[in-house]
């Protein structure tokens, strides 16, 4: 599937993966402030954005073969960064395990390798149907927002938040329904992460409410020589709530891989 993208920057490719049901939209500031540097490229997943929506259940799995094909489309054969947020880090993980030679760097944000409980998994399903057949993603959209912000978020920064429901609104049921099936289904991918080669950050919002820096912590643990990185004054979209603190932490990682050989 040919995915719609923003694109900013030179030098080596940084591919950042949005969470649900968001949007290229959250990685705004990492577009400005990483791609005067590096090459940042923000897809929309299936079913999300300006991506196609096709009526179904998605796997992760087909979210990352949809990047691979973005990365083929682009010529980029060389190996990137990928960088992924929640259910965009499921699909990172999904491509560091399936395609670790597309891989020389990875970053994992807000997110977790463990499957869905059958209870989550169950509470999903119940959501892509009310979602469906309310035919609006509003309802699920306002029930999100006290879950994916820190307070500080929400009390100090309005706009911010009323910026990024926006573009949650912007996705139709079709997709959100197919993207929450998706996650439902997705594998346990804990005994995975013992194969990652590649250097990689661990990344969490100091709130988040969703994969708690408890759960960021044993990610890191479990992930040969990566280094975990709580960032202040953010809940679950860390990049997004605090992007001065986030990106000086993805540039001190971008920088440390050196450049890519040719
Ligand atoms: C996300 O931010 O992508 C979601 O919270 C992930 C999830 O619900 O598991």
């Amino acid at each position: 599937m040919r995915l719609a993208f923003a694109e900013e920057g030179p030098g080596p490719a940084v591919v950042l993966l949005h969470g649900f049901p968001l949007s290229r939209a959250m990685w705004k500031e990492q577009l400005t402030g990483i791609g005067s540097i590096y090459r940042v490229i923000a897809p929309d997943l299936r079913g999300h954005g300006d991506s196609p929506a096709p009526a179904g259940t998605y796997t992760i799995d087909e979210m990352a073969d949809d990047v691979v094909e973005l990365l083929d489309y682009l010529g980029l054969d060389e190996p990137v960064v990928v960088g992924g947020l929640s259910m965009g880090g499921y699909v990172a993980l999904s491509m560091a395990e399936r395609y670790p030679a597309r891989l020389r760097g990875l970053m994992l944000m807000d997110t977790r390798a463990a499957a869905d409980t059958p209870e989550a998994a169950q509470k999903r399903e119940e959501t892509a149907q009310d979602v469906l057949e309310s035919r609006n993603v509003r309802a699920l959209v306002e029930s999100m927002i006290p879950r994916l912000f820190a307070r500080k978020t929400i009390a100090q920064r309005p706009e911010r938040v009323a910026m990024l429901s926006e573009a949650m609104e912007h996705n139709t049921p079709r997709g959100v329904a197919g993207a929450l099936r998706a996650m439902a289904i997705r594998p346990d991918r804990s005994d995975d992460l013992a194969r990652i080669r590649v250097p990689t950050i661990v990344m969490v919002g100091e709130e988040d409410a969703i994969t708690p820096p408890s759960e960021a912590m044993a990610l890191a643990d479990a992930i040969a020589g990566a280094r975990l990185e709580v960032i202040a004054d953010a809940g679950h979209l860390a990049p997004y709530e605090n992007p001065a603190v986030a990106n000086a932490v993805i540039l001190r990682f971008l920088d440390g891989l050196g450049r890519p050989v040719a």
